[in-house]
């Protein structure tokens, strides 16, 4: 033990020493995303209409998340309250005539079925978002495939 403190400690302060010296030594590269365009130069984002509630919106491929074709403006989803379920949980569905979220939503990330909302699908806004009638930043020669279509 007395050899083990004499030999290790020192061992381990010199290292603990050394280690964020050098790590401050190391060339870093740091490049911001905003480039040299000041705070104050910045465009402002431009404000879109939200497009008028709609029928659900056809899907490109099967595998895509729903666009949601409703306004969502004060839908909150924190970590007690999730909007969204109001209406599209599978108790209350019905009443809103709304699309219940799908069975996938109910698995948790090692494919075992909950018997809520699973972790990983509680922020819906993540993957389904809802559409401005904006002009499309990229152009898109996107095709689904034929052979997988709703
Ligand atoms: C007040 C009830 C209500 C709330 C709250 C609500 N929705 Fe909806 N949602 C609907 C209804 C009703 C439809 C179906 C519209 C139709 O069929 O005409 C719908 C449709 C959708 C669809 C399209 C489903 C499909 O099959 O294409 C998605 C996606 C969706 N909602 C997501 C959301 C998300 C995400 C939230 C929360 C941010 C949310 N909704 C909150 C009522 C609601
Ligand atoms: C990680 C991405 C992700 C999250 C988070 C997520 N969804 Fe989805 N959702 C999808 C995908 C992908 C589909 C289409 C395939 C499927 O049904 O799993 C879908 C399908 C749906 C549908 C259509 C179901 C049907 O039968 O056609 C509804 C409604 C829906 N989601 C609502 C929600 C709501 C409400 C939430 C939040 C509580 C949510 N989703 C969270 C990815 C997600």
């Amino acid at each position: 033990m007395k050899f083990l403190s004499r030999v290790f400690l020192p061992v381990l302060l010199v290292a603990l020493v050394t280690i964020p010296v050098r790590a401050a030594d190391a060339p870093v590269k740091l490049q911001s995303l905003r480039g040299d365009t000041p705070v104050e130069a910045t465009p402002e984002a431009d404000m879109y209409k939200p497009m008028k509630d709609s029928e659900p919106i056809p899907r490109d491929f099967i595998q895509q998340p729903p666009l949601i074709p409703h306004a969502i403006r004060d839908y909150q989803i924190t970590k007690n309250f999730n909007k969204c379920m109001d209406c599209h949980s599978w108790t209350r569905y019905k009443e809103f005539n709304a699309t219940k979220v799908s069975l996938t939503h109910f698995k948790d990330r090692d494919g075992k079925e909950l018997s809520n909302i699973s972790p990983r699908r509680y922020f819906c806004t993540q993957c389904h978002v809802p559409q401005a009638d904006a002009k499309p930043l990229v152009a898109n020669t996107f095709k689904p495939g034929t052979g997988l279509q709703r």
